[in-house]
């Protein structure tokens, strides 16, 4: 499974060389000078479940930029990014098993864990259903509205169950 995950996720990454490289470089950094600051990235679960949502957002940036630009429309571009998050969707959430790896979660990931795995399988309908409208997309205007739920779920999740970091 772990290893099906890698390979999506490098694949995605196929089209965002750079910030590929930005992650390695921040892997060596931090075992170099072995940061271990109050999120604790050296914690694998921290980690993963990190680097899953980095992911996500390089694809809905990808995503957001044809729909800002939509004379860029690319069927082929869409649909790897769909399928990507689709199949994404359901990588970060055994990674949330330990109520000690806080990271950047608030408590009520596990003091609420219903509400957050509701939003979490909301999730993963969400980009299913995106995936299954990019497969007949021939512009912007046809998945829009698909792309703005996944927005949303994005966000209501992040409202409850991620701490405000900005
Ligand atoms: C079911 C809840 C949930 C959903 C859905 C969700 N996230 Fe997150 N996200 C979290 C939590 C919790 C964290 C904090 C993880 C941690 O640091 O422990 C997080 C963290 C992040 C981060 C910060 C990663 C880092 O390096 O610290 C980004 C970026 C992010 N999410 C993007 C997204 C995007 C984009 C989507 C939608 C495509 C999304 N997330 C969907 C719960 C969610």
């Amino acid at each position: 499974m772990e290893q099906v995950r890698t390979n999506t996720l490098l694949k995605n990454k196929t089209l965002k060389a750079t910030s590929l490289r930005a992650v390695a470089g921040t892997a060596l950094l931090s075992a170099v000078v072995g940061l271990s600051a109050c999120s604790s990235p050296a914690d694998p679960d921290i980690k993963a479940r990190q680097d899953i949502m980095k992911s996500y957002s390089d694809a809905m940036g990808i995503m957001g930029d044809m729909v800002k630009a939509p004379d860029t429309f690319d069927a082929a571009v869409l649909k790897d990014q769909t399928s990507f998050l689709a199949e994404a969707s359901k990588s970060p959430w055994v990674h949330f098993g330990n109520a000690e790896s806080i990271g950047n979660s608030t408590k009520a990931v596990w003091s609420d864990n219903a509400t957050f795995v509701n939003e979490s399988e909301k999730f993963q309908q969400v980009t299913a259903q995106l995936d299954a409208v990019a497969q007949t997309a021939t512009s912007v205007d046809d998945f829009k509205p698909a792309f703005g739920d996944v927005g949303a779920s994005c966000k209501s999740c992040h409202t409850d169950f991620k701490v405000k970091t900005d």
